[in-house]
């Protein structure tokens, strides 16, 4: 259908920011191309629909969706940071709500559920406290690098419409003896004094020092410090704590954190909504979406990231022109060997019919020979004769 790409990118820009009303007039659209046959295009308005919904999915019920009741002084540009005595470093670094991208990171159901429940519980703290209960302040945020936890810890304290106050680690650890619990002190009674969400990422660093017998007892006294602050911090104000390591932290540190969340790699089908997401603006069609997501099993949204940029910077140099897109998967995986999947790098760099095959066979993508055909650049019938020359095969249509 002429000009439905540019049709499908101004439904895209409108449901990034949706309106009732402007839902509707999508899921009209979708119906009425359905009704004309456009399957095609239906299916890729509805695409659109489902990830709004899942965007919408993290935020805060809309009723109670407010300002998060913290109190204490507003953080501004000029605020006067602490900073260590020895150099002079500052111990944080502040991020402000205007900051910060609306676009919420993309998770499984379970993670998902899991952080509107928090959020909606940091967003009734007065109802909470009225009928005497304590709400849980503290959430330590652990999975492996590049799985969007820093993008989630941002984008949580923009739904809270608070600032964030990025602790740096780095600078609060000092070589001068007692010089760390006293950065910490200092952080602390900083974060303390203002309404905002306490960042504590890369939080493992702290507990570095750990396997240095030169270092166990400035590691117990930062540890000790860690302790106590996050005991005084807790009835005061939101403390978010990051780490690759949960293994490394020490065991009394971890138990301070009330809520627990593990962020996994993500799945098949949520590397596909996430190949769509990193896409936008650049239009791919539904068989290179797919690829993107067979592609990087066991690899994380930083990854898949990257190579959704290659393959855009690709598309705005080549144009209309052909290109293999083979071939740009066979170089990421060259230049990322150790981030894939031994099985899926053979494949792709084994015998076309091969990789057809094992494609053919995935069933939770469930490509169609068409979809085959595009990826490669071939007709249905050159797939399904392909297809026919591999032993194992299963067809679908
Ligand atoms: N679940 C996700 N949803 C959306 N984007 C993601 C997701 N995971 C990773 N990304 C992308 O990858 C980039 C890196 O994510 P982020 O810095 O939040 O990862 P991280 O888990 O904090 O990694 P690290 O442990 O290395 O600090 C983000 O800018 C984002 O664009
Ligand atoms: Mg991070």
């Amino acid at each position: 259908m002429q000009h439905f790409p540019l049709v499908q990118a101004l439904c895209r820009v409108a449901m990034s920011n949706p309106t009732p009303a402007l839902r509707k007039q999508v899921e009209r659209l979708r119906d009425a191309l359905r009704e004309d046959g456009k399957t095609k295009e239906a299916a890729l308005l509805s695409s659109i629909l489902t990830s709004a919904d899942r965007a919408q999915e993290m935020t805060p019920s809309r009723l109670t969706q407010s300002k998060a009741t913290v109190s204490g002084e507003s953080l501004t540009p000029n605020t006067v940071l602490p900073v260590d005595r020895e150099t002079s470093t500052p111990l944080a670094q502040i991020i402000f709500p205007q900051q910060i991208t609306d676009n919420g990171p993309l998770f499984s159901d379970r993670v998902t559920q899991a952080v509107r429940g928090l959020l909606d519980e940091w967003t009734h703290l007065e109802a909470f406290e009225a009928i005497d209960i304590r709400p849980a302040k503290t959430c330590l945020i652990y999975g492996a690098p590049g799985t969007g936890k820093t993008r989630l810890a941002m984008w949580m304290a923009k739904q809270l419409d608070l600032p964030v106050v990025v602790a740096r680690l780095d600078s609060l650890v000092s070589s001068f003896l007692g010089t760390s619990s006293r950065n910490i002190g200092n952080l602390f009674a900083f974060a303390n004094r203002y309404r905002c969400l306490l960042l504590l990422d890369e939080f493992d660093s702290l507990a570095k020092l750990r396997d240095d017998p030169q270092e166990i007892g400035e590691i117990k006294r930062i540890v000790n410090a860690l302790l106590q602050n996050l005991d005084v911090r807790q009835p005061i104000g939101f403390t978010v704590g990051i780490t690759n390591h949960p293994q490394l932290l020490d065991s009394a540190v971890w138990r301070r954190f009330e809520i627990q969340l593990e962020i996994p790699n993500p799945e098949i089908h949520l590397r596909l909504e996430m190949a769509r997401h990193f896409m936008v603006p650049t239009e791919a069609p539904d068989s290179h979406l797919k690829l993107f997501a067979w592609f990087t099993e066991g690899a994380t949204g930083a990854e898949l990231e990257v190579l959704v940029r290659s393959y855009k910077k690709l598309r705005a140099v080549r144009g209309e022109q052909p290109y293999d897109l083979l071939d740009l998967f066979r170089q990421f995986a060259t230049m990322n060997s150790g981030r894939l999947s031994d099985e899926r790098r053979t494949l792709l760099f084994a015998d076309q019919a091969k990789l057809l095959d094992a494609l053919h066979r995935e069933e939770k993508l469930n490509f169609s020979l068409a979809e085959l055909g595009e990826i490669i650049g071939k007709d249905k019938s050159t797939i399904s004769r392909s297809l026919n020359s591999e032993p194992k095969l299963r067809r679908k249509r």
